[in-house]
């Protein structure tokens, strides 16, 4: 039987340790903040690598005696209720935590006396925090400022990540309002506690710092950019040697640029080209466009995506992939697709306005590198 050599690339979840590339002065930026108790608003499109970027520092960058991170990731809550029941859990798991560090138990009761405390205090130790009453943004102000009033009587520090933070636009304006009030107050000041708020910034997180929300400027702004290229093409080489495989340089850089730099993408492409190339072979241009249409070729879940847009929104999308963004107003597309050149630049303006694309400088970059591949694979216009 042939031997099996496990796959080194990843493309689904959170990828930490092995299977995470480089990204070493981002770990040093971010440690330097967390360590330093400031807050950082990290945002980037999506699949860049924010949740895994938080995740390799939480898990191979700190000193768990030193700092105690805290990781919640919002994404699936539908109240204020469920945002705060989200938060107290993962301070109950770091305060649980804390007692590791030798603390009396009295001292949690009295940082939290607000609240009613029950310990079990094992191996795993098991915390429980009830703060009485529904006025759930409130409750959210009163968790943390206990949390920083634990930390200062015990000198320890903390880190706490709110990942998926633009979720909470799913709630209603005056929620939002007062979530960020009482966020800002507890995030206000205190040197423990350093809170990291993530999001994709498609949506509302740079929409929120445009406008100069009193929360955003609590922090730091972070973008997060892509993965070099360059350290990105050595680790993609590295990983293919384990089947002695090895991938030319243009190659590469044609699925870094396909990929618009998302890791994700990368991943997803060089996990089926080591899936499919054999042990020894080299991996050229042509080979990297067989494995992009074989992954976007009739993908239903992208479709679906696409025939969610309005009729005018997926033509356009269509121009501004073949054009790869540039001239776009006055491509000869426009009339090939029926476009009337009255109504160009109000359908860009509302779809940048929509998230659907962005503008940069004056190219035009479809958001959702993935409906960009499909149309590409549709269009037959790679290569
Ligand atoms: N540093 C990295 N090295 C290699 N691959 C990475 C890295 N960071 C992310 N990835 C790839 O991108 C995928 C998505 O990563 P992650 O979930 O961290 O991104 P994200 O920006 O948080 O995405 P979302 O906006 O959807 O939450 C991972 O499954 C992995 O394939
Ligand atoms: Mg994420």
């Amino acid at each position: 039987m042939a031997r099996f050599i496990r796959n080194p690339f990843r493309f689904e979840g959170i990828v930490t340790g092995e299977e995470f590339c480089d990204r070493k002065s981002d770990i040093d930026s971010l440690l330097q903040y967390m360590h330093s108790g400031n807050n950082v608003i990290i945002s980037m499109k999506r699949r860049v690598g924010k949740s895994s970027l938080i995740k390799e520092i939480f898990e191979n960058h700190i000193d768990k005696k030193q700092l105690i991170s805290g990781y919640t990731d919002i994404y699936g809550i539908t109240s204020i209720k469920e945002l705060y029941l989200s938060l107290k859990d993962e301070v109950e798991k770091i305060v649980g935590l804390s007692t590791k560090l030798n603390i009396a138990s009295e001292r949690i009761k009295n940082a939290f006396s607000g609240a009613e405390v029950f310990l079990e205090l094992s191996k795993s130790p098991k915390v429980k925090i009830e703060f009485a009453g529904n006025d759930y943004a409130l409750l959210i102000k009163k968790l943390f400022l206990s949390l920083r009033e634990y930390a200062e009587d015990n000198s320890l520090q903390f880190v706490f990540a709110i990942d998926e933070f633009q979720k909470i636009a799913c709630l209603s304006k005056d929620e939002v309002d007062k979530i960020e009030t009482n966020l800002r107050t507890a995030m206000q000041e205190s040197k423990r506690i350093s809170f990291i708020l993530s999001g994709s910034n498609q949506t509302m997180l740079d929409k929120m710092f445009q406008e100069g929300r009193p929360l955003y400027r609590q922090g730091v702004h972070y973008p997060l950019e892509p993965i070099n290229e360059d350290v990105f093409f050595k680790w993609v080489g590295k990983k293919f040697k384990r089947k002695e495989i090895t991938i030319s340089k243009e190659a590469f850089s044609y699925v870094y640029n396909l990929s618009n730099g998302e890791a994700k993408i990368v991943q997803q492409i060089c996990f089926e080209l080591f899936a499919r190339t054999k042990e020894f072979d080299n991996i050229e241009l042509q080979d990297v466009c067989e494995i992009v249409e074989k992954i976007y070729k009739s993908n239903s879940e992208i479709s679906a995506k696409f025939n969610m847009l309005k009729l005018n929104e997926q033509k356009m999308l269509k121009v501004i992939a073949l054009e790869n963004g540039s001239g776009v107003t006055v491509s000869p597309l426009l009339l090939e697709y029926n476009i009337s050149s009255g109504s160009v630049s109000n359908i860009l303006k509302r779809m940048v306005e929509d998230y659907i694309i962005a503008k940069r400088d004056s190219r035009y970059e479809i958001i959702d590198s993935e409906l960009k591949l499909w149309i590409l694979v549709g269009k037959q216009a790679l290569c």
